[in-house]
């Protein structure tokens, strides 16, 4: 049985990361396992900011939202030799599992130290729900709560003006925030990475919606596809002299990050941090923590990192069912 263990966040941090850090700590303490966090990520563990964890220290961190660990983005960590530095600090503080939360960086350094002969277990962090081989990543649901709250409040004074709003959102190269936001808070157009948006159409729309009398029009463009600003340039420049309604712009940026847990992330955390812990006690190495038709489920990180996460097709068509316009599918060469 392992004696001694560590976790650490990566990478943005995502609603539901402390859940998961202390689901890790409160299970290897179940096992009889010491427990260190590692603060700052990878640029910790080379700095070797480790400290032990205990019960208290994770007591009431599910309703805090980001991490307690902190987190960063450590561009260094490509490097073979950085990497053989980390396996060497956990080495030297007798280190005998990793647990890694985070997104695709983070896991593909937590693949790259799981080579050099490191047991580690992953589990995917981020909002972007970007992650292949899981339904779900720690912290979906809530940047999901978050932006449909706002958007919300962006229809009402929408509505007043009979304005058009475009809303960016996050989602680096995954449309799953727009689409899926999209459809909760019922806006007219998702603009997203995985589909190629057809600017005529959408100045048809607006047409549409003006001459119908709605008062108002929402576009949740993802920022994979282009900055806001640039979107609502392309947009005025296609529709000019046609486009009868007010347009504005809001970016919701970081808020989206830094909403407090939702039920289903602190449930998600939980459940993947245990199953983590679970998976090292049990000899699994080189896997992330994966929701499978609803169950935690292992895929090896060779599996995870080498596939692109596509949005779920029965989404694509609700949308359109629903009047959304979501562009067109973009063909395989
Ligand atoms: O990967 C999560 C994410 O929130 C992306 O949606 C976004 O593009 C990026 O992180 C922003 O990163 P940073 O906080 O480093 O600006």
């Amino acid at each position: 049985m392992m004696k001694r263990i560590a976790v650490l966040t990566s990478g943005g941090d995502s609603p539901g990361m402390n859940p998961a850090i202390r689901a890790v700590t409160r299970t290897a303490i179940n096992f009889g396992i010491e427990v260190f966090g590692i603060r700052n990520g990878y640029a910790g563990l080379l700095a070797e900011e480790l400290e032990p964890l205990d019960n208290l220290m994770v007591s009431g961190i599910n309703r805090v939202a980001g991490t307690m660990l902190q987190t960063s983005r450590c561009k260094e960590f490509h490097e073979l030799e950085v990497q053989k530095r980390a396996l060497s600090l956990l080495e030297k503080h007798r280190i005998e599992g990793l647990v890694v939360i985070g997104g695709d960086g983070s896991l593909t350094g937590a693949r790259a130290l799981h080579r050099l002969g490191v047991p580690v277990v992953g589990m995917p962090g981020t909002i972007d729900n970007d992650i292949a081989g899981t339904e779900m990543g720690i912290g979906v649901d809530t940047a999901l709560n978050t932006i449909i709250s706002m958007v919300d409040m962006i229809k009402a004074t929408a509505s007043s003006h009979s304005r058009c709003f475009i809303v960016e959102v996050m989602g680096r190269g995954s449309g799953y925030l727009a689409l899926m936001s999209a459809i909760s808070t019922g806006s007219q157009v998702a603009v997203i990475p995985e589909y190629r948006l057809n600017y005529e159409r959408i100045v048809e729309l607006l047409d549409v919606r003006f001459r119908t009398k709605h008062t108002n029009c929402v576009i949740i463009v993802a920022e994979g596809v282009c900055p806001g600003h640039e979107f609502m340039q392309r947009l005025m420049d296609t529709g000019k002299g046609r486009i009868q309604q007010d347009v504005r712009l809001t970016v919701l940026g970081h808020v989206q990050r830094g909403g407090i847990p939702s039920h289903f992330d602190r449930y998600l955390g939980s459940r993947m941090g245990e199953m983590a812990v679970l998976a090292l006690t049990q000899g699994e190495r080189g896997v992330m923590v994966a929701q499978v038709n609803g169950r935690m489920q292992l895929r090896d990180f060779d599996d995870i990192l080498s596939r692109r996460k596509t949005i779920p097709a029965d989404s694509i068509r609700l949308a359109r069912n629903l009047g959304i316009e979501v562009g067109d599918a973009v063909e395989v060469a």
